[in-house]
């Protein structure tokens, strides 16, 4: 049986929903914080289980009989999130799983600037130490995350944000359809290559793509880490989230997000969607002014 975490988030489901196209629904598991949410997995015939990544018990339940796990990875960063994580594995290593799988990212690094790549890179090296069969997914960065960046810019015309660099947007929808090949068809151990979409963009062309989108001009205005820290730290960010924030324009100058490759689009036989057709779909685009 094949084991997916965090079937109640984007990824997760996603994944799930192109597994039951590819596998009977009775070959899958879902091992969720909330059971009634996966209410209508159950009645399309997937196994749903309760799975808290806090809770070593609750997983041995969820992983039982387990051929591989997808480890959709929390969210939760630091010494906790860390040691949920190796509960996960432990829980996976014990359920018999052949293979554990674990969404990473692109860029995941124990000296990057942006926090989650130095806890995937930490996350990878449990799974390297479990001794376990492992994958871990090199996720490229997801779409989604662009449009807060891009925040109120629609309105203002003024995308503000530090100097970045090139960063290959990646959709969920393409990341859960590889997620799915890979975990039925590919016998890939470590690291994948990076799934991303096949261009990587700065926010000088995000601006100019927003601007032929919405029919009006966007102009890119570069302020200083600094100057952004303070305009973010003004709107009540805790100091995780600026970390965060900050630190993809930090690593993206770096050039941790601009390598892409043809790995995910051969992976789903088709080209990646693509950040204009994203954005077409999900920027504000009708109160725009
Ligand atoms: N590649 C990228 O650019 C990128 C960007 C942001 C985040 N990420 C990572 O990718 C992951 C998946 O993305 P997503 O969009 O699917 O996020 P999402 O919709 O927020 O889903 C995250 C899932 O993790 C589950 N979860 C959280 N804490 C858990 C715990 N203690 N035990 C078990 N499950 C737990 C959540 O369960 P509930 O449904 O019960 O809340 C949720 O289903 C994120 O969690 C994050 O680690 C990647």
């Amino acid at each position: 049986m094949l084991i997916v975490t965090g079937a109640n988030g984007k990824l997760g489901r996603g994944v799930v929903e192109q597994l039951l196209q590819r596998i009977p629904a009775e070959q899958i598991g879902v091992s969720v914080r909330d059971v009634s949410q996966a209410q209508d997995l159950a009645e399309r015939g997937v196994r749903v289980r309760h799975g808290d990544f806090a809770s070593a018990e609750s997983l041995l339940h969820a992983f039982e009989g387990a051929s591989q796990v997808l480890l959709v990875s929390t969210g939760m960063l630091g010494d906790a999130g860390l040691r949920q994580h190796q509960t996960a594995i432990n829980a996976a290593k014990k359920s018999g799983a052949g293979r554990v799988l674990y969404t990473s990212h692109m860029g995941s690094s124990s000296t990057s600037y942006f926090p989650p790549m130095v806890h995937h890179a930490a996350t990878e090296d449990l799974l390297e130490a479990s001794g376990m069969r492992h994958t871990s997914l090199r996720n490229g960065f997801y779409a989604s995350s662009l449009v807060r960046l891009i925040g109120d810019a629609v309105h203002t015309g003024e995308l503000i944000a530090p100097e970045d660099g090139p960063i290959a947007w990646t959709t969920h929808a393409d990341l859960a359809q590889a997620t799915a090949v890979i975990l039925t068809e590919k016998n890939w151990d470590g690291p994948s290559p990076n799934l991303t979409a096949s261009e990587a963009i700065d926010m000088e062309g995000v601006a100019a793509m927003v601007s032929d989108i919405v029919g009006r001009p966007i102009y890119r205005k570069v302020v200083t880490d600094e100057a952004y820290r303070a305009h973010l730290a003004a709107q009540g960010f805790p100091e995780m989230r600026l970390a965060i924030t900050l630190g993809i324009f930090r690593a993206s100058r770096n050039g941790d997000f601009a390598q892409t490759s043809s790995a995910l689009a051969d992976l789903i036989g088709r080209s990646p969607l693509t950040l204009r057709d994203d954005l077409k779909a999900s920027l504000p685009l009708s109160d725009a002014l």
